[in-house]
């Protein structure tokens, strides 16, 4: 099982390549479902998530053509109705290819999701939608059976501006007759980028506010480059400052990444745009701050473990609220092994800064979890042996790679 040895004290310095956005490409090759035709996606990651819905694709019927960083998927063929279970379960992402599915064939059979460790994440709201456009659904054994005949047009009102279920029904809403309305519906920029795609395939969507309105269209052939990994750009931004560095991170939207740097300059950092360049400083004192996160243009779930890890290393007390999943909190005891000062209460972790961290040996719970110890490990006193790369290799490309360009001290070994 491999592992990542990593040498604190270094000063990060330097550019970041930034790749294209993992929760883009995934509802984006799911689109593909919605037509013969052929999409071309490019500024695609090359990471295990896009892998298994690739090879989820490939079960279902559609063919794939894999090249460095861009994706065709096409195929006239007959589609299977079938998912298969072994990456439904592997990946929540791969739940969203039920809905076009179901407009193609009028019938389809899926398992209901798996994924990362960060809480229940139910799809009572995908579930919700599919029935209000038409859909009949039965559940045996942890499988959805869902059958339509046609699905219409309705207007869904989210509990929740849920990411999935706001991709998941914009995605069908375009195989429905009529008009569909998804209110109080997710913006994050992956959703935008998701519109994007479906405008390109011919697919008539207007978003107004948390409003997106969706009418029947007629998809075809698109090609479409994703937007850059904000969650890459940020979590290396974040590694940049918690070693004391200064580093960039380019081609990146910047306003998508307005939540952190504003948060980064509440705790001292230096932040500064400039076209599609983000550059980050941290000389000077940290000090501690209050966060929240929340959906878009909140500050984002996904990169709380990273702003935490930086968070323990600041002056003073500092609070993470989490709004959006029940227990985002796997970072907290493997931090903790390292001397970090942190508790939770409900939803919010209090952090009382040290003056240093200590080199451990601990193990990713998930993706972000995993993050947040990476950076922690790069300001740690000695050397931090991390295993559980099978999360980190999920949502971040050649990590290791990256970070040594920056000057880290990080091997990857078979221990
Ligand atoms: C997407 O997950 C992202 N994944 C997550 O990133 C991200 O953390 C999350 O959105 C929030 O921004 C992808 O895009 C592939 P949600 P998703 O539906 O769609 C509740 C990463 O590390 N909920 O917005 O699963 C749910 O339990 C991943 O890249 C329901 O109650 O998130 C959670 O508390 C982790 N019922 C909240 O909504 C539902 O039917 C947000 O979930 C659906 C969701």
């Amino acid at each position: 099982m491999d592992a990542l040895i990593i040498e604190g004290g270094r000063r990060l310095s330097g550019h970041i390549a930034i790749e294209g956005a993992k929760n883009s490409a995934l509802p984006a090759c799911v689109a593909a479902l919605l037509t013969d035709e052929p999409i071309l996606l490019r500024r695609v990651p090359q990471l295990r998530d896009v892998s298994t819905i690739l090879y989820t694709l490939g079960a279902l019927g559609k063919r794939v053509v894999r090249n460095e960083t861009s994706v065709v998927i096409s195929g006239d063929g007959p589609l299977s109705g079938e998912a298969n279970p072994y990456s439904v379960r592997k990946m929540r992402a791969s739940f969203l290819v039920l809905g076009p599915l179901v407009a193609r064939l009028g019938r389809a059979r899926v398992p209901l999701p798996g994924g990362c460790a960060i809480g229940a994440r139910p799809v009572d709201l995908h579930l919700k939608g599919l029935e209000a456009l038409g859909a009949r659904i039965e559940e045996h054994d942890g499988v959805v059976d869902v059958v339509a005949d046609r699905l219409r047009g309705a207007r869904i009102e989210l509990a929740f501006p849920s990411v999935g279920a706001t991709e998941h029904l914009a995605m069908t809403a375009t195989l429905a007759e009529g008009v569909t309305e998804i209110v109080n519906a997710a913006i994050e920029p992956e959703v935008l980028d998701l519109v994007d795609l479906l405008r390109r395939m011919g697919a008539e969507i207007d978003v107004e506010g948390r409003t997106l309105r969706v009418a029947a269209s007629r998809l075809g052939a698109a090609e479409h480059t994703l937007i850059p990994d904000r969650m890459e750009a940020g979590t290396m931004l974040l590694a940049a400052a918690i070693s004391r560095g200064e580093a960039t991170a380019d081609d990146v939207v910047p306003e998508d990444l307005r939540p952190l740097s504003d948060a980064l300059r509440r705790v001292g950092v230096d932040v500064c745009e400039d076209g599609r360049s983000v550059t980050v400083s941290a000389r000077g004192t940290l000090r501690g701050a209050a966060v929240e996160t929340a959906p878009h243009p909140g500050f984002p779930t996904d990169l709380h473990p990273p702003m935490a890890a930086l968070l323990t290393l600041a002056a003073g007390t500092s609070r993470i609220t989490e709004t959006v999943f029940e227990s985002r909190f796997t970072y907290v005891d493997p931090l903790r092994t390292m001397g970090a000062q942190i508790s939770v209460d409900g939803r919010a972790a209090a952090i009382s800064g040290v003056e240093r961290l200590q080199a451990r040996m601990v193990e990713a719970p998930d993706i972000r979890a995993g993050a947040a110890l990476v950076l922690a490990a790069l300001a740690a006193d000695g050397a931090t042996t991390l295993r559980g790369l099978e999360h980190i290799d999920r949502g971040y490309e050649r990590l290791t790679e990256k970070l040594q360009l920056l000057g880290a001290h990080i091997e990857r070994q078979n221990a």
